[in-house]
């Protein structure tokens, strides 16, 4: 039988990593389908990506946090992902932490992205401490959530190399394209 995983994507950004992820659906490498996508920030561009895609998206309010989401919202937003028959999470640049009721909900069924090797460099602009640190090689993590943040265990890691005149920016955007690369996980 051919069983497509149900996504939910959450993101607060640019959307390039819920991009990838349709793009490798259409082009039938991903067995799964986006069955919602949530973000905090009312003009993300993973929002005008979802309606391109015509995938079900909607502004979820964060409220008054500035790192989380009020618990009342947390709430609607597993009533949310549930109606939609979510089975796993994937946090593509979603910038809020995440408490119980989601991990309640979705236990060892929330992944994220993170732009370094974990565990070194957690937090926020990993890139930008990578390059501080004057490390050769940097990357990105695909983990489950656990409740401490980062802790969760790694289900892939892919590597890119730092050169010397590397920028910030320059060395965001290699980290990226190893994020959106569909074979260095396999
Ligand atoms: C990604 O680089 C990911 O590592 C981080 O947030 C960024 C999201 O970018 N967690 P985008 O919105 O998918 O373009």
């Amino acid at each position: 039988m051919n069983k497509r995983l149900k996504l939910g994507v959450l993101g607060s950004g640019k959307g390039s990593n819920f991009k990838a992820i349709m793009e490798r659906i259409i082009d039938g490498k991903l067995p799964a389908e986006v069955r919602l996508v949530i973000s905090d920030v009312p003009d993300a561009g993973i929002l005008s990506y979802a309606r391109d895609f015509q995938v079900p998206a909607l502004f979820v309010n964060p409220g008054k946090f500035g790192t989380g989401l009020e618990t009342e919202v947390e709430q609607d937003i597993v009533r949310l992902l549930q109606e939609a028959g979510v089975e796993l999470v994937v946090l593509a640049g979603f910038m809020r932490v995440l408490k119980e009721p989601l991990l309640k909900a979705f236990p060892k069924s929330i992944i994220n992205i993170h732009p370094s090797l974990l565990p070194k460099y957690k937090g926020l602009e990993a890139w930008k401490q990578v390059l501080e640190a004057g490390e050769k090689v940097t990357g990105c993590t695909v983990h489950y959530l656990e409740a401490a943040v980062y802790a969760g265990n790694i289900l892939g890691q892919s590597k890119s190399e730092i050169m010397p005149d590397d920028t910030p920016a320059y060395l965001h955007a290699c980290v990226q394209n190893t994020e959106q690369d569909p074979f260095p996980y396999m």
